[in-house]
């Protein structure tokens, strides 16, 4: 009865471990072909929890992946949205006009950079009486900004309104369990867009309209930002509030990484020049060895 017992408890041991070998195969087949969803392990625990914001759902991006590229039309079309809407709150300070004529850019002609910063009014001096004055923009000056400073800023609008330069690039996080193990093999860098991306859109409470879904807290001081048709498009684009996110989104991504374009067209040549110089290598060695294999031989 006791010899029974044993086994008995030997052969659960032994189911037990199966099961747990069939679960990590399927976990790693998971992980490998990007079954379960990012947030699986993220919201697994005590129960879901109000105040934990979701993880950013994966959007597609020109940009994304090694061979990725922006897409200049949308990234025109996103500076017409950031100029239009988000630049009455938020300010763009580590761009100068004149970058929006930089190659890899939004591709503006020096002509239109010219007069796009002859609109906007920069504060300049002293002056041989000593007084600051205001003067036309020039392409050398930086985006300027609506509020005189921070604490006007924060008086109007209960919060300061982050500057959007590197924000595509400052707001980051875990994506949990089995992304994190896919993540590094596509090359996934988008967190910030993708966020952007999804706060954007994450005003899902009608009757409060500082909850978003995305924001950490879910309170966010920014009021809904966009709406259909709020911004009138040139191109035919459609007006409506997910294709403004995704331009301006992309538009901020530039702005955070300006070179991001030449990066990657580097990356993809140095990994070319070094898988050729690895088969020169390998002809090489074989080359010198057989030599060697061949004396070995004869001995
Ligand atoms: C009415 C003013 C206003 C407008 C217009 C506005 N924002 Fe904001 N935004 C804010 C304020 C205020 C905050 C700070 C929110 C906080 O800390 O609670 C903010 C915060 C943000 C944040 C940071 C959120 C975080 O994770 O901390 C992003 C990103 C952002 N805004 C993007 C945009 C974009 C893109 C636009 C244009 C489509 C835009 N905003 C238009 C006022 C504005």
């Amino acid at each position: 009865m006791k010899a029974l017992a044993v086994k008995n408890d030997a052969m659960t041991k032994g189911a037990t471990f199966g099961t747990l070998t069939g679960l990590a195969a399927f976990a790693l087949f998971a992980a490998a072909f990007g079954f379960a969803p990012a947030s699986t392990f993220a919201e697994s625990g005590a129960g879901p929890n109000p105040h934990e914001q979701p993880i950013p759902p994966t959007q597609e991006w020109s940009f994304a992946g090694p061979f990725g590229r922006f897409d200049q039309a949308q990234l025109q079309r996103g500076f017409q949205v950031y100029r239009e809407v988000c630049a009455s709150c938020h300010s763009l300070k580590l761009i100068a006009f004149r970058n929006l004529a930089d190659p890899g850019g939004p591709g503006f002609s020096e002509k239109q950079v010219k007069a796009l910063a002859a609109t906007y009014k920069i504060k300049d001096g002293p002056n041989d009486a000593g007084e600051m004055f205001e003067r036309p923009g020039r392409p050398s000056d930086y985006f300027p900004w609506n509020f005189a400073n921070e604490q006007a800023a924060r008086a109007a609008l209960g919060a300061v309104p982050p500057d959007l330069s590197l924000i595509a690039k400052a707001r980051t996080y875990e994506r949990g369990f089995p992304q994190f193990l896919i993540d590094p093999f596509i090359q996934y860098q988008e967190h910030g867009p993708d966020y952007i991306y999804a706060l954007i859109n994450g005003y899902t409470h009608e009757d409060d309209p500082n909850w978003n879904e995305y924001m950490p807290g879910h309170k966010i001081a920014m009021p809904k930002p966009l709406a259909d048709g709020v911004v009138d498009y040139a191109d035919g684009s459609p007006k409506t509030v997910p294709q403004y996110a995704k331009d301006v989104t992309a538009f901020l991504m530039w702005a955070a990484e300006p070179k991001l374009e030449e990066r990657k067209r580097l990356g993809v040549s140095v990994l070319g020049f070094l898988a050729v110089y690895a088969l020169l290598l390998f002809a090489a060695k074989q080359k010198i060895w057989s030599r060697v294999k061949a004396s070995a031989i004869h001995e």
